[in-house]
């Protein structure tokens, strides 16, 4: 009996460290046939003691015109649990421009790599 709650506890412990290791990626839409990247950008940036780092990521770029947008995928380099959030403020998904806000954790950095398809 002790050994089977023992197992237990050790085997709840062990899930709640993957789930607080998991990385934080985000994925908005999804892709279609025929779509294509229509940008890519990485986002680094180092950690300043207890301090929320937050940046944009605009398309498309001033002047240019763009896609309509299928997917938005972000993908957490940092891991650890130690990345940051990603939502889009502004368009977005079957529009042809979006806003999307990245923000770290207090404390950490951020190294984002945003994917954006279109067609
Ligand atoms: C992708 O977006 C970045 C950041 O907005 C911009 O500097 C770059 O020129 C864009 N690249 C392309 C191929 O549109
Ligand atoms: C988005 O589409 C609308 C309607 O087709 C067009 O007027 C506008 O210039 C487009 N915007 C961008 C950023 O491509
Ligand atoms: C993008 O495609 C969707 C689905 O076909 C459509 O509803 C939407 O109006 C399109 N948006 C633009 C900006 O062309």
């Amino acid at each position: 009996m002790k050994i089977t709650i023992c197992f237990t506890v050790l085997a709840v412990l062990g899930f709640s460290c993957l789930a607080v290791a998991q990385t934080h990626n985000y994925f908005f839409g999804a892709r279609i046939p025929y779509d294509s990247l229509a940008n890519q950008t990485t986002v680094i940036q180092s950690g300043s003691f207890l301090r929320v780092k937050s940046l944009n990521i605009d398309y498309p770029s001033k002047g240019q015109r763009g896609r309509n947008i299928t997917a938005i995928y972000v993908y957490d380099r940092l891991g650890g649990g130690r990345g940051g959030y990603a939502s889009i403020t502004r368009g977005g998904i079957g529009q042809n421009f979006t806003r999307i806000n990245l923000k770290s954790q207090r404390g950490n950095g951020m190294n984002f790599q945003v994917e954006i398809y279109g067609r």
